[in-house]
C-alpha cells in the first residue's frame, strides 16, 4: 500500500534521506528503526504528503502522492491514522470530543453516526468510563489510547505511529504494543511504528526496516537481526544504549 521510490530529502540543503526505496507490507506491523535524528518523523511526514520529498516518489495504492495538493490527499490521509509522538491532543476538549473532533470537521456524518463511532472506539479502547474526562486527567498509557481512538475513527487501513512508547513507563509501554498487535490480529489493521527502542521491535514487529545515515541498511524479521553482517546493525545488538 505505501512504496518508496528512491526517496531524498534535504532539509535547508542538509541531507537526511539518502535515496530509501521500500515497500511497506499491508496487513502486518512494520518497525522503521533508527537513531534520534536520522529521519524516522521524516519518513512518517512524507508518507501522509505533509511533506515533499526533494527527489523521488512516495507511491500510496499505486498513486504518486508526493506533488499531490491537500485536497488532492484527502482520500489517501483517511487511509492512514496517525498516532503523533506527543499524542497531539486538544487540551481543553474532553476524551470523546477529541476521537471525534477530525470525524466531524472533516465528514459530513449524521451526529448518530459519529457518536456510534466515538463510543465504539472509547469501548475498545477500555475508555468507557472517561467519555467526558480532560486529556490532562488521565495517566500516559490512557491518553496514548485517546490517540489511538482518535486515528482509528475514519476506519483506516494503515496506522503510522511516530514513537508510540515514548515518554512511558514500562508497563504502560507494553500494554500500548500489545494493543498495536491486537488491532493487528482482531482487525486486520497494517502499522507502521518508527522507534528508536529495540525491545518495541522484538515485542511487537512483524518486519523491522533499519535507518542508518539516510539508507536501510536492513530489512527483514526482527530475529534476523543477530544474522546480519553490517557493523552498525551488530554494535547497536551489542549496545542498545549507545544509539
Ligand atoms: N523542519 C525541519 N527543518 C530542518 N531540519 C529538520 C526539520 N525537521 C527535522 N529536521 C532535522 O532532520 C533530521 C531528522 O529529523 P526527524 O525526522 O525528526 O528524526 P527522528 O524522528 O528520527 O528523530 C534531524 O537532524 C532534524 O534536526
Ligand atoms: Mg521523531
Amino acid at each position: 500500500m505505501i512504496e518508496f521510490k528512491d526517496v531524498f530529502l534535504y532539509y535547508s540543503g542538509r541531507q537526511v534521506l539518502d535515496g530509501i526505496s521500500m515497500q511497506i507490507p499491508d496487513g502486518k506491523i512494520t518497525a522503521i528503526l533508527g537513531p534520534s535524528g536520522s529521519g524516522k518523523s521524516t519518513i512518517i511526514k512524507l508518507m501522509l504528503g505533509l511533506i515533499q520529498p526533494t527527489y523521488g516518489q512516495v507511491i500510496v495504492d499505486g498513486v504518486d502522492i508526493s506533488r499531490f495538493s491537500e485536497e488532492q490527499l484527502f482520500p489517501y490521509r483517511k487511509k492512514m491514522g496517525i498516532v503523533f509522538q506527543g499524542n497531539a491532543l486538544f487540551d481543553s476538549m474532553t476524551v470523546g470530543e477529541n476521537m471525534g473532533f477530525f470525524l466531524r470537521e472533516n465528514l459530513d456524518l449524521p451526529d448518530e453516526e459519529v457518536s456510534r463511532r466515538v463510543h465504539d472506539q472509547l469501548k475498545f479502547a477500555g475508555l468507557e468510563t472517561h467519555e467526558h474526562h480532560l486529556p490532562d486527567s488521565l495517566s500516559g498509557g490512557m491518553r496514548k489510547r485517546v490517540a489511538i481512538g482518535r486515528a482509528l475513527i475514519f476506519e483506516p487501513e494503515m496506522v503510522l505511529f511516530d514513537e508510540p512508547t515514548a515518554g512511558l513507563d514500562p508497563v504502560s509501554s507494553n500494554k500500548i504494543l500489545s494493543f498495536i498487535k491486537q488491532l493487528n490480529n482482531e482487525k486486520g489493521l497494517g502499522a507502521v511504528m518508527v522507534t528508536h527502542i529495540i525491545s518495541d521491535v522484538f515485542a511487537a514487529a512483524d518486519v523491522v526496516l533499519i535507518l542508518y545515515q539516510g539508507r536501510i541498511i536492513f530489512y527483514d524479521a526482527p530475529e534476523k537481526m543477530k544474522d546480519s553482517d553490517h557493523p552498525f546493525v551488530q554494535s547497536f545488538l551489542r549496545d542498545p544504549e549507545e544509539w
